[in-house]
């Protein structure tokens, strides 16, 4: 049976990994906004590319949950985006409330979904959706660490002159400025990146990296990054709907790995049709564990900031 999907929030993150999803043949796709016409509109678009890009599945633009029944993974990208001079916590009051309506409501049409929250303050809102939900701590996963891997990657890519596919690097923690992109274990095909580039250099990089979204909403001065946190979306959701047991750096609900429990955070997590199907844990430095506990800290106000 087709796989169905649906994405929340037609704006530039949704509407864009509904473009994703459609190229990547995830199934049928519903786009759902508060907003009447928009989804309407943009679904009917990506459709009509359907005999030109060679997709033969529906879009369906809604603002009626009804349409989403029974849709294997939920992506909520509904929230408002940054400007610049905002931090990811500005956003936090307001996007609670939205998460909080769309995750009731979607659980209540879809309570088999696998969730994949994607909304600002990332870590604060996965929380919201995993608290209002009532679906399993495996069920409800926050994207962050793909998007922020990915920026990671792409930068020591360049630096080295490479093929990003080739690069394999990891970024823990809270998607803000206390995330960690890991040093030690960053390598190419296997070769480690501080055999290839000077500390100064790879300190540019991670600083770079930790403050990626800002750099793109201090040129776009209207909103955010939307091309590949919309992509980051959609690989965690083909890898849930085809069960490949991919191994992405995620925000999962951790219940005692890396020795943390009760806290949303990003690490890295096999992805399969349960969602997060296992958290690989791993020893730490005491630098690492140090910046971890920051991480934790600043996860920890935000999920205070809900309420919930
Ligand atoms: C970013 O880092 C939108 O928070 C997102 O670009």
């Amino acid at each position: 049976m087709q796989k169905k999907i649906t994405i929340i929030g037609a704006g530039n993150v949704g509407a864009t990994a509904a473009h994703w999803a459609l190229a990547r043949r995830l199934g049928d796709i519903v786009l759902l906004d508060v907003m009447e016409g928009i989804p309407q509109g943009k679904a009917l678009d990506l459709w009509q590319a359907g005999p030109l890009d060679g997709f033969a599945g529906t879009v369906t633009g809604s603002n009626d949950y009804a349409d989403t029944a029974g849709s294997d993974v939920v992506i909520i990208t509904a929230g408002l985006a940054r400007k610049p001079g905002m931090s990811r916590d500005d956003l936090l009051a307001r996007n609670v409330a939205i998460v909080r309506s769309c995750a009731e409501e979607a659980v209540r049409h879809s309570p088999d979904c696998v969730m994949i929250v994607v909304t600002n303050p990332i870590d604060a809102m996965v929380h919201t959706a995993f608290k209002v939900s009532g679906l399993p701590k495996n069920r409800v996963i926050g994207m962050a660490g793909v998007l922020d891997s990915a920026r990671y990657r792409t930068f020591l890519a360049d630096a080295l002159g490479v093929a990003p596919a080739d690069v394999f690097a990891l970024v823990m923690g809270i998607h803000g400025d206390k995330m960690l992109p890991l040093v030690r274990l960053a390598n190419v095909a296997g070769v480690p990146i501080t055999d290839l580039l000077d500390r100064e250099t790879i300190d540019g990089i991670v600083r770079r990296t930790q403050m990626g979204g800002i750099e793109i909403v201090n040129h776009l001065k209207t909103g955010s990054a939307f091309y590949t946190p919309g992509l980051a979306a959609i690989e965690m959701a083909e890898a849930i709907l085809t069960d490949s047991r991919r191994v992405m750096p995620c925000a999962a609900y951790l219940d005692g790995e890396f020795g943390i429990s009760g806290y949303f955070l990003g690490v890295p997590v096999v992805l399969g049709s349960n969602g997060v199907e296992r958290i690989l844990e791993f020893e730490l430095t005491e630098e690492e564990r140090a910046a971890l506990d920051e991480s934790v800290a600043a996860v920890s106000r935000q999920m205070e900031a809900t309420g919930l």
